[in-house]
């Protein structure tokens, strides 16, 4: 997972660069990793209310693809991501599959969708990371069909997921210039606070808003871990950068501190995360009055 820079530029940025290319590397360990995830997502969709799906933030397209599967010729699911890099191994995973699934590279925030074109709207963690959410979710909600879903996983905060920053709490003594993560901030931990999503959506246009904590058991084999934990998050980001002997001492120690999650041959951990859910709000509908 990533980090917390300051704008949006920043985060094209990001995914276009250091992390995305990351995340193309390690998809195969990230897919299994987040597969308990993508089974939830893939479930919301055959219950929902129809086969017009949207993935947002959709990555090198594992939920997409999935969706996809699921829905057969009953539907189709788009990926949009702002990434060209996740978009591109995104795009040749489908051209290999031989799928319906779709790809468009963009700017979720501010692409222009075709209005009421999707019955549901998902994501596997790819909506913490706009720089006005507010007005993301809105271009959302203008691209959801009357009665529309939304279903959404993120992460809880960082104190609930310490799997999540153990590297970088353990790699803090030796890499003074680790940035920290920053509250709300666009990021992983962006929507930690259940509130802070129900005002985004409540102001955003979206109604019979369901923010639930759900913990998920994660794994993935412990000849992954090493390439989990150095090319990932902020650790991932600044060992690139630096010398042999400082990413040496690094890693050791690191992966010392991965130890209470190894067991035998697998790593495990809990997700701490939440199952938002939410409906399109009709047009004339105001927003519920807070307070
Ligand atoms: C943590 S990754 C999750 C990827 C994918 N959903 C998965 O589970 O494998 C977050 C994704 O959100 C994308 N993203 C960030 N900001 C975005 C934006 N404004 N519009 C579309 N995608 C965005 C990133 O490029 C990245 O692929």
């Amino acid at each position: 997972m990533d980090v917390t820079p300051q704008t949006d530029n920043e985060q094209a940025t990001l995914w276009n660069g250091v992390a995305g290319r990351a995340w193309v590397e390690l998809q195969e360990s990230l897919d299994q990793i987040f597969k308990p995830f993508e089974d939830l997502l893939v479930e919301a969709v055959s219950l929902g209310p129809g086969g017009r799906v949207l993935d947002v933030g959709c990555g090198a397209g594992g939920t997409t693809l999935a969706v996809a599967r699921e829905l057969g010729a009953k539907g189709r699911c788009i990926g949009i991501d702002i990434s060209d890099t996740m978009i591109a191994a995104a795009r040749s995973r489908a051209k290999r599959e031989g799928t319906t699934a779709t790809f468009i590279c963009g700017n979720a925030q501010a692409h222009t969708f075709e209005p009421a074109s999707f019955d549901i709207i998902i994501s596997r963690f790819g909506v913490m990371f706009f720089e006005d959410s507010i007005r993301a979710f809105a271009n959302l909600r203008h691209a959801g069909a009357e009665n529309a879903e939304l279903r959404f996983v993120a992460w809880r905060s960082a104190a609930e997921n310490p799997f999540m920053t153990t590297a970088e709490r353990a790699a803090a003594p030796l890499l003074p210039n680790l940035p920290a993560r920053q509250t709300d901030a666009p990021g992983q931990f962006a929507f930690a606070n259940g509130d802070r999503i129900h005002n985004i959506l409540n102001e955003s246009g979206w109604a019979d808003i369901d923010i639930r904590p759900i913990d998920i058991t994660c794994t993935l084999p412990e000849k992954e871990l090493i390439p989990y934990l150095t090319r990932l998050g902020p650790v991932g980001r600044i060992l690139r950068e630096t010398d042999d002997r400082t990413r040496t001492h690094v890693i050791q120690r690191v992966r010392a501190a991965f130890d209470p999650y190894v067991h035998g041959a697998e790593v495990r951990f809990t997700g701490a995360c939440w199952m938002v859910r939410a409906q399109a709000r009709s047009v004339s509908a105001p927003p519920e009055s807070v307070g």
